[in-house]
């Protein structure tokens, strides 16, 4: 490949690099949009998926004020975004955790696209190419919003109940904190109780409990 050796050069590469990243955004939303939970997160998918349509068309039209074809060049910064996190999603059970997963996920991806729209609204602007300018602006504007909508949906929604779900392994432990702070017992207290009342009640009907059924307890209490 030719040395790039003049802004106007660098600006078509990156405007190159933005065309296939858009590309790579347009196919993965609407797989964001099914996993999301939250039916908010959902329609921000799927709106951003439309505007993802319209902004390569813009993209497109900057190509042609500049004079060049819109031809992409693989965006190797985006793969590797929208790859880890689909790799976290993937880890991750549908619900609000993984809800906050995609926003997290799709937040590095908007912000990845703010930096390239605004370094390239400045190299346009700077080239004289006032009108190309003014369309980046455009799209720029555009991801800004989006990134807001995804941090308020995150911090109304979806942020505050995955920090409610407790670890299922944690749940009987979760329990029982709650209730001694409901009753006011501290954890002393609660060992002293533990030691005047001997659990051979408790013990002597364990004895009698087949470990089938003692499994079948432990299942009934979660
Ligand atoms: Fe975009």
């Amino acid at each position: 490949m030719a040395k790039i050796d003049t802004l106007e050069r660098l600006m078509v590469e990156e405007l190159r690099d933005v065309l296939d990243a858009e590309k790579q955004v347009l196919r993965s939303l609407p797989k964001m949009a099914k996993a999301a939970a939250g039916g908010e997160l959902r329609t921000l998918f799927e709106e951003h998926r439309q505007q993802t349509t319209g902004q390569l068309e813009r993209l497109k039209r900057v190509f042609g004020l500049i004079g060049e074809a819109p031809r992409g060049k693989k965006c190797k910064g985006m793969q590797a975004l929208i790859e880890e996190g689909q790799e976290m999603m993937a880890e991750v059970e549908a619900g609000p955790v993984r809800d906050a997963v995609l926003i997290a996920s799709a937040q590095k991806v908007e912000h990845y696209e703010m930096t390239a729209y605004g370094t390239l609204r400045a190299w346009a602007a700077r080239l004289g190419h006032e009108e190309a300018a003014g369309l980046l602006e455009q799209t720029l504007e555009q991801e800004k919003v989006t990134d807001g909508r995804l941090t308020g949906v995150a911090e109304s929604l979806v942020n505050p109940e995955a920090a409610s779900q407790v670890a299922e392994e944690e749940q009987p432990r979760r329990r029982v904190r709650r209730a001694s702070r409901a009753g006011g017992v501290g954890a002393r207290a609660r060992k002293a109780a533990g030691r005047k009342m001997p659990g051979r009640k408790t013990a002597s009907r364990k004895k009698k409990m087949s470990s089938g059924s003692r499994a079948a307890s432990r299942r009934g209490n979660r």
